[in-house]
């Protein structure tokens, strides 16, 4: 679908995303390149990063990828310091990496709980502590032009509870609080704003083929009245949104985009 946003948007900005060559993240790799930004991808897997940065370079969008794990520190230093030697700025950094899998909590072992909330929530926190010196204003970058801006991707499943999703839940409700924390201190002190985009069920998604499988789906239609799928694509356009001048006066908040799902109960 066409982007309702003009071309230039996001002009001589450079974007780091985490997660950024798969799935979600890499709609907003694609869709922060199309409207002017020159992105870096981090991730884990060498192939599918270099396979992304392919495509991206393919629509002429200026991108690196850079191998890397949020979950160790080392990695998010040389990975945020690279991106800013690559491009001379950091303007935008969106935490899209994240990990899950199904398990009731009986079975799921403190390992398993501590592995998802190390991607997620410190991951998302190391990540951003690691950018903070290139987002402040009139910080580090060429040509650096206005405050950064951290988009933090989150869920809806800790707003009420989620069967067999207690890692995921507790990491996500961490981001959440880390996002409106820094918002406060970083809004406060160095103009760099802090938002977050709680996605539904997106098609398409790794979220979707381990979270969702088909019967788990079709119960959804019958039973939650406003269930359908977004797409990739209209999460990009809330990232796109939030980190624009359209978004200038957003800070701490968490926008939802899943249709009004978590809202839904069955029809009595
Ligand atoms: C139970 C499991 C498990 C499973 C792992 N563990 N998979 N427990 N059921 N299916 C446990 C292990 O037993 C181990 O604990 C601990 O978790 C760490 O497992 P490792 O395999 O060593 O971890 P690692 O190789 O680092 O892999 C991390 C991962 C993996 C999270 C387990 O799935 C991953 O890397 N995923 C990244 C991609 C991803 O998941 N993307 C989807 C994001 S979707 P013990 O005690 O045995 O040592 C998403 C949507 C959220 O985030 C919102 C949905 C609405």
């Amino acid at each position: 679908m066409e982007s309702p946003f003009k071309g230039n948007i996001l002009k001589g900005k450079v974007a780091l995303i985490t997660g950024g060559a798969s799935g979600i993240g890499f709609e907003i790799s694609t869709q922060f390149g199309k409207h002017g930004a020159s992105v870096a991808l981090m991730g884990r897997r060498k192939q599918v990063l270099d396979s992304a940065v392919s495509v991206l370079q393919s629509l002429s969008i200026p991108a690196i990828g850079f191998v890397g794990d949020v979950r160790k520190q080392e990695d998010a230093a040389r990975v945020v310091e690279s991106t800013f030697k690559h491009f001379g700025k950091i303007d935008i950094l969106v935490n899209a990496a994240a990990g899950n899998f199904l398990v009731s909590a009986e079975d799921l072992s403190p390992n398993g709980f501590r592995t998802v909330l190390d991607i997620d929530s410190v991951g998302t926190f190391t990540m951003c502590s690691e950018a903070l010196k290139y987002l402040k204003k009139g910080g580090l970058g060429r040509g650096s032009s206005g405050a950064g801006a951290i988009i933090n991707i989150s869920a809806t499943l800790h707003y009420t509870a989620s069967w067999y999703q207690i890692h995921v839940s507790a990491a996500k409700a961490a981001v959440d609080a880390t996002t409106r924390n820094l918002a406060l201190e970083w809004g406060t002190d160095y103009d760099i704003r802090v938002n977050g985009i709680a996605p539904g069920p997106i098609s398409g998604t790794p979220g979707m083929s381990k979270l969702a499988p088909d019967e788990i789906n079709n119960k959804s239609k019958d039973y939650m009245p406003l269930y359908k799928e977004g797409e990739k694509w209209d999460i990009a356009m809330a990232a796109l949104f939030l980190v624009s001048d359209a978004g200038k006066y957003i800070n701490g908040d968490t926008l939802i985009v899943d249709g009004g799902l978590w809202l839904s109960r069955p029809r009595h």
